[in-house]
């Protein structure tokens, strides 16, 4: 028989997704795949319905329909007071996940150099193969989750490309400062890289932590390609809509690697999530009161049964350290969770270029009571024996 491709030969099952099928098989609390278990807004699901009836049925324009990009928009400069035009420099994709394949895909040749902050979202791995790109990771260091310049700087030395910033960070809760951003902002201009952020958590951040767009810094926008997502947002991870917002000589070649990659997002959704877009600010300001809600009930159960972790400042996760119950393998202790104590977290190592098997990841978007009980469960944490 023929070969299979030496480019994704190396490509593993996505351990997040391979702990929500253990989570299943044993019937434990699925801590580990990161959405909501609670309704979008009836004001999407709403139009949604008339949508089916009314359409649109067939494709949309390849970068998304007109009505959407123009919400897109107007919801960018709400919220970052930067002026975006909606014919060119947005492109709407299948999800933030396809917005960073194609960012990849149009900005980096093969071989080139791509810094990766450590811990890291997992798909920036197979970002990095499928477009070729050479990840040079910077450690974000636990338990703070800083990092030092001079490592930054060095990494630029190299030669690279584009930086990836993640911010709001999944999987540290790390909400960049504004000296951080402009530290990363004048290595960029200063070695002339691209910053690919992906910001899918912005509104998802905890006071008194703020989100900083990337793009509003000196003479950014030029440079910054913006992944950006409703999935979060709009408790919609479902639906696949996402978008990219950047230059015109950028969104120029994203377009095409999107009309070759997927051609476009969904008609009808597009149309029903305008509706979205259009909320007002007291919507914005509801979900950050239920995720901070959820955020609290979780770290106060955390903290009651005595285990360690950094509290996030932003996006639904917690690293736990679990380093006290003598765990070398991080991988058998969180399947060992989800058999043993019923609750399934993500192994922290997995989000780690460095070796560090010290944490488990959970995620809270979650309903009270689920949160509740997951928190009586860990609490056997301190009963049952790890081998
Ligand atoms: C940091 C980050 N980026 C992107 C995504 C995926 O976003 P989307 O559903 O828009 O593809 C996730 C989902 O968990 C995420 O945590």
């Amino acid at each position: 028989m023929a070969e299979l491709s030496v480019r994704t030969a190396g490509f593993t099952d996505s351990v997040i997704r391979r702990m929500t099928r253990v989570a299943n098989a044993y019937g434990a609390i699925n801590l580990s795949q990161g959405f909501p278990d609670f309704d979008p807004p009836h004001s999407i699901t709403e139009r949604l319905a008339g949508v089916a009836l009314r359409g649109p049925h067939q494709y949309a324009l390849t970068w998304g329909a007109q009505n959407f990009r123009e919400a897109l928009a107007a919801k960018h400069e709400r919220f970052s007071g930067q002026k975006v035009d909606a014919n060119k420099e947005i492109v709407v994709t299948c999800g933030s996940t396809e917005a960073m394949m194609a960012a990849m895909l149009s900005v980096v040749n093969p071989g080139d150099k791509v810094i990766v902050f450590s811990p890291f979202y997992e798909n920036y791995g197979a970002d990095a193969i499928l477009s070729g790109a050479e990840p040079i990771y910077v450690p974000l260091n636990p338990p703070d989750f800083g990092f030092d310049g001079n490592v930054l700087e060095a990494a630029f030395k190299k030669g690279v490309k584009a930086v990836i910033v993640c911010n709001p960070s999944n999987p540290s809760g790390k909400v960049f400062t504004y000296e951080e951003l402009k530290l990363i902002a004048d290595l960029s201009k200063k070695y002339d890289a691209f910053v690919i952020t992906d910001e899918v958590y912005e509104h998802i951040v905890y006071a008194p932590y703020k989100h900083i767009y990337m793009s509003t810094l000196p003479d950014m926008k030029e440079r910054t390609i913006i992944c950006n997502s409703l999935s979060k947002t709009y408790s919609i991870t479902g639906w696949r809509l996402g978008y990219v917002i950047a230059d015109e000589r950028i969104t120029d070649r994203i377009k095409k690697v999107h009309d070759f990659l997927t051609v476009g997002a969904a008609a009808p959704l597009m149309e029903a999530a305008v509706a979205g877009l259009e909320a007002g600010d007291d919507y914005y300001e509801e979900l950050k009161a239920h995720y901070t809600h959820m955020r609290d009930l979780f770290l106060k159960g955390l903290s009651d049964i005595g285990l360690k972790f950094t509290k996030p400042q932003g996006a639904y996760y917690v690293m736990v350290d679990v380093s006290p119950f003598g765990v070398k393998d991080d991988v058998d202790f969180s399947e060992w969770m989800a058999r043993k104590i019923g609750v399934a977290p993500v192994p922290g190592s997995s989000f780690f270029r460095e070796d560090i098997h010290d944490y488990v990841r959970f995620h809270f978007a979650k309903s009270d009571e689920i949160l509740n009980k997951a928190i009586e469960r860990l609490a056997l944490l301190q009963e049952k024996k790890y081998r």
